[in-house]
């Protein structure tokens, strides 16, 4: 049977997913946002290049939850971008009153849903989604690390001057400015990457990589990035549908890893068709544990306004 995915927000990252999952043909979808139009006229564009594209999943574009019901996957993009000069954590309180009213539809209509939230602040809105819907902690997640590790990548892949493909790694946090990306566990292929990189380089592509998506805003004026942060959330849901056991970086819910306790941060995740199937606990130095400390501590600040 065809997968259904709903994608909740039809702006530019919503849409974006919408188009790539049907290139891929991983899944029916449905485009739900409260513009009137919008996700009807975008749905039906995408449909029609089916023919050219030679997909043949079935594109909707609707403002009623009820045509949503029985996906498999949810999506939660819909809220507030960032502007030139805000912080991701600027958008908090609006985009926590978004998150509650759409998720609580969309779980009312897809029980079984495995939920991926992308609106920002990304690991506080994954913490409100978790309890909105009252899903079990493994069919809850949050994308940014898949991004934040995608920007590190071609980072150093630009550096060394070698395929993307060979840079593997990831960073581990919340999705903010203390993101810890760890060149410790950072490899070309195989080599670790310190040996390729002098450190004050390796530094300024950790600071690059930290604002990553402010880099994108301040270029954009308007609106933030979406054509990264799209591939990212995909590469999720396929390896969920496949189930390709494949470990990812994501915002998880500890309970305890890493010695966090009650908060989503980021940490690398085993994804199967059961949505987080393990959380993966490496060994860290004290420096990266303190690192890592400090990034869920200004998740801790933001859940703590929201109270969720
Ligand atoms: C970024 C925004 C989407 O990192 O958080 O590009």
């Amino acid at each position: 049977m065809r997968k259904k995915v709903t994608v909740i927000g039809s702006g530019n990252v919503g849409a974006t997913v919408a188009q790539r999952l049907a290139d891929r043909q991983l899944a029916d979808v449905v485009l739900v946002d409260i513009l009137e139009g919008v996700p009807q006229g975008k749905g039906l564009d995408m449909l029609e290049a089916g023919p050219i594209e030679g997909y043949d999943v079935r594109i909707i574009g609707t403002n009623r939850y009820e045509e949503t019901a029985s996906s498999n996957v949810v999506v939660m993009t819909a809220g507030f971008p960032r502007k030139p000069g805000m912080s991701r954590d600027d958008l908090l309180k609006a985009n926590h009153d978004v998150v509650k009213s759409a998720i609580s539809e969309a779980a009312r209509h897809s029980p079984q849903a495995i939920l991926i939230v992308v609106t920002n602040p990304l690991d506080a809105m994954a913490q409100t989604a978790l309890r909105v819907s009252g899903f079990p902690k493994h069919r809850v997640l949050g994308m940014a690390g898949v991004l934040d590790t995608a920007r590190y990548r071609t980072f150093i892949a630009e550096a060394l001057n070698v395929s993307v493909q060979n840079v593997q790694g990831f960073v581990l946090g919340g999705h903010g400015d203390t993101m810890v990306p760890v060149p410790r566990y950072t490899t070309v292929a195989g080599i670790p990457v310190t040996e390729l990189l002098p450190k004050d380089k390796l530094e300024a592509i950790i600071t690059r990589t930290r604002n990553g998506g402010a880099e994108i805003v301040n270029l954009l004026k308007a609106g933030s990035a979406y054509y990264a942060p799209s591939a990212a959330v995909v590469e999720m849901i396929e390896a969920i549908f496949q189930d390709r056991k494949k470990i990812l970086p994501c915002a998880a819910y500890l309970e305890g890893e890493y010695g966090i306790q009650g908060l989503f941060v980021g940490v690398p995740v085993k994804l199967g068709a059961r949505g987080i199937e393990e959380i993966i606990e490496i060994k860290l130095t004290a420096e990266e544990q303190a690192a890592l400390r400090k990034s869920a501590e200004g998740v801790k600040q933001l859940v703590s306004v929201i109270g969720v």
